[in-house]
């Protein structure tokens, strides 16, 4: 598929009104998209598991206006509330798929969005945000093209959702969704691909529990941090260990070997944060809290052979990865070791899932 791909043919249908609901999961990067080109093109490939609880929910109503606005038309609602400072990323994220979606200044939108997750956890919200938006906006292209197939449908709100943050183009499917050119088999810069390879059951069924250590803005947004990676002096050898890691994590997932995993999944999480303390300006956004989390997760691993392990964002909140096997081992480990390193006690527990969800269309 090329760029060219994803502008629309002749629209068919006539749609005056609608609305439809879809629900996005979050997801989590294993081998991190840390480094952009231009138009949203990643430095290097990345691979995450998508969740299935940490979710964004979003009705978009549509009315067609009776001739071509010469601005975009919409409103905005997040839990139910106006959100003005939303508007902005709405407006770039339009201006940049509009090529794709020409109608975009031909209808009014009401998009109403919730997060399952609480609103000032610290998790990030633009990649189960923009992929539930773009699912949306594909339902409604649909409407006027009816002949899409599914795959063209997934390829194409993916391809929309990375114009809109990076990693939401790794939402719209699951269990494991890799993005960014490599050698592997379908793989492109524009849009995620549903992982191609065989994968061991263990690794479809793993969990995710986020620890909430700082619940606060981001110091870094991923945008600036992104950035960083131009000029840095580490940035080529980091972008030829993202394509290693995932060549090796070929075999790990086929054999279902969790060891390497573990090894893989925090190096790459270490080596991110890594990135940020060696760029100029430099940042560290571990805590001390994150320090103590990994700490006593290693130790709980020597100690009992449990194969826990952790991920980082670009934050301070632990994701503690776990097979489900260990679930009941690790959350007695969670409540009664690492729960006084989280903000107000709170975390969240998630597991692997399978992706977007259409909820309602009328
Ligand atoms: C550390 O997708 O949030 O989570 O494209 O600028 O919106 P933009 O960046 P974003 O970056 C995510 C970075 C990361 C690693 C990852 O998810 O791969």
């Amino acid at each position: 598929m090329r760029e060219q791909d994803f502008e629309p043919a002749n629209y068919v249908g006539q749609v005056d009104e609608g609305k439809v609901t879809y629900r996005s999961p979050s997801n989590i990067a294993l081998v991190k998209y840390w480094g952009k080109k231009e138009h949203q093109i990643p430095a290097n490939p990345s691979i995450s598991f998508t969740l299935e609880s940490c979710a964004t929910t979003t009705t978009v109503s549509f009315t067609k206006l009776k001739s071509k606005a010469k601005d975009y038309s919409f409103e905005l609602s997040f839990e139910g509330k106006p959100k003005e400072d939303f508007k902005p990323k709405i407006e770039v994220f339009f201006n940049r798929i509009e090529p794709y979606l020409p109608f975009l200044k031909e209808y009014h939108f009401i998009i109403e969005t919730s997060n399952s997750f609480p609103h000032s956890s610290g998790i990030a919200s633009s990649a189960s945000g923009m992929s539930a938006l773009a699912l949306c906006l594909m339902h409604l292209e649909m409407e006027l093209q009816p002949d899409l197939t599914i795959e063209y449908f997934n390829q194409k709100a993916s391809f929309l959702a990375r114009l809109g943050s990076g990693s939401a183009c790794r939402s719209i499917e699951g269990p494991l969704v890799q993005w960014g050119k490599h050698e592997t088999v379908g793989s492109t810069d524009l849009f995620g691909i549903r992982y191609p390879y065989k994968v061991h059951p263990v690794f479809q069924e793993y969990h995710d529990t986020i620890l909430l250590v700082d619940k606060g803005q981001k110091q870094v947004s991923s945008t600036v941090g992104h950035d960083l990676m131009h000029n840095h002096p580490f940035a080529e050898q980091r972008f030829a260990q993202a394509h290693e890691n995932l060549t090796k994590l070929r075999t790990v997932f086929e054999n279902g070997d969790v060891e390497t995993f573990i090894q893989i999944v925090e190096s790459e999480a270490l080596t991110l944060h890594a990135m940020m303390m060696t760029s100029l300006p430099y940042f560290i956004l571990m805590k001390s809290n994150t320090l103590e989390i990994i700490n006593t997760i290693w130790a709980f691993r020597k100690k009992t052979g449990t194969p826990v392990c952790f991920t980082l964002d670009a934050g301070a909140n632990v994701h503690v990865l776990f097979p489900k096997a260990e679930k009941e081992k690790v959350d007695r480990f969670i409540a009664d070791e690492l729960v006084v390193f989280c903000e107000n006690g709170q975390y969240i527990c998630d597991s692997v899932g399978y992706g977007a969800k259409k909820l309602i269309d009328k």
